[in-house]
């Protein structure tokens, strides 16, 4: 049995806790939030941008902590899974590595790039495992479009674009997610899921350009050119300045030299593909989410004790570091070398 302690039970803690339920052999032994309701599971469902399924359980037997030093101190649990807003991202997770758990940390993995070295630099003073919730590297559709992708057979890529937009998230905690200070903007919190597909499908690029909107002091909508020496063309737009009635959605277009892959996770399909001879075809994916893979895979990694190599530390630092270079461009008018 893997025993996980959740810290931080919001939207995505919620959300986590409806995994942990489906999971077998895992079980959540321990909760911690500085508001005591939100660990009564009877009475809230999760509520953000994305659709989830909630916990069916309302988990009696876990213990509850308002106070993080005193869950770590109490123990009872294999790993800690940080669902917490970012800016404590990365002191939490330092602080349950150091106290010799495996720990899970929702993206951004931290606010910018010293503190993500800081966590790996308490990764290997620990030797406990550590993976940062960069979910797409679990989504069946994004795992989909990499195979195709690396099996060839549609030929090189010649152009991709990312979309992610939201329409704007007034639901969190003290609205944190709406200070740049303790979010990182629409530019780390929402976009970095994209970047991190650039950098996943098609390496690091040699440079970013990037515009975007402004509110509140923080990147709310961003649009960024990927530099290439090959040629290749790669561009991702995100920003939750849309509109309610919009809601949230996630598309990529991926231009080969044989097929056009077209992902939308609105559409019938979430993943069509459209060969240059031929009709087009949905891809059979698993209608599990990536979420629920990503924590398969990390309890299944605590349980042998290595985990999947598909996202290590190291890449959701640099996913990190490369929005920061984005907001970078942003606000300086140029382009930055990556
Ligand atoms: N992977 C994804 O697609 C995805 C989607 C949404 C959010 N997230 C990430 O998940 C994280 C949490 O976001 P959210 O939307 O769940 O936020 P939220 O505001 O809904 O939840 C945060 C919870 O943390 C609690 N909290 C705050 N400070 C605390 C402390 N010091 N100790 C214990 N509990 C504390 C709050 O009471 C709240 O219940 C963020 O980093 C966000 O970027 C990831």
């Amino acid at each position: 049995m893997t025993r996980i302690a959740l810290v931080g039970v919001g939207f995505m803690g919620k959300t986590h806790l409806g995994v942990y339920d489906a999971l077998d052999g895992v079980e959540v032994t321990a909760l911690c939030d500085v508001r005591p309701a939100q660990m009564d599971l009877a009475s809230a469902e999760p509520s953000g941008n994305i659709e989830v399924a909630a916990s069916g359980s309302t988990l009696p037997d876990a213990k509850r902590y308002a106070d993080y030093e005193e869950l770590l101190g109490a123990g009872g649990f294999d790993a800690v899974d940080v669902c917490l807003p970012t800016y404590l991202h990365a002191d939490y997770s330092i602080r349950a590595l150091d106290a010799g758990y495996h720990v899970f940390c929702e993206k951004p993995m931290a606010l910018c790039g010293d503190e993500a070295s800081r966590v790996i630099e308490a990764v290997e003073r620990s030797g406990r495992l550590f993976q940062v919730g960069q979910c797409l590297r679990f989504w069946p559709a994004y795992v989909e479009m990499k195979r195709i992708i690396d099996e060839g057979d549609y030929g090189a890529t010649r152009a991709a674009s990312f979309t992610r937009l939201s329409n704007t998230p007034r639901w969190s905690w003290d609205n944190w997610i709406l200070d740049p200070d303790r979010s990182g903007s629409a530019a780390l919190d929402l976009h970095i899921h994209d970047v991190d597909m650039v950098r996943w499908l098609f390496g690091d690029p040699s440079a970013v350009r990037s515009r975007g909107i402004i509110d509140n002091g923080g990147v709310s909508h961003i649009a960024t050119d990927y530099a290439y020496d090959s040629g290749l063309l790669v561009q991702a737009t995100g920003g939750w300045i849309c509109s309610d009635s919009f809601g949230f959605r996630m598309q990529a277009m991926i231009i080969l030299e044989r097929a056009t892959l077209e992902l939308d996770s609105t559409g019938e399909h979430m993943l069509v593909v459209h060969p240059s001879d031929g009709e087009a075809a949905p891809a059979a994916l698993d209608a599990r989410d990536g979420f629920y893979y990503e924590l398969s895979s990390f309890t299944a990694g605590v349980s042998s004790g290595k985990l999947s190599e598909a996202l290590t530390p190291e890449d959701a630092a640099a996913a990190v570091r490369m929005c920061r270079a984005e907001i970078e461009s942003v606000e300086t008018g140029r382009e930055i070398r990556t």
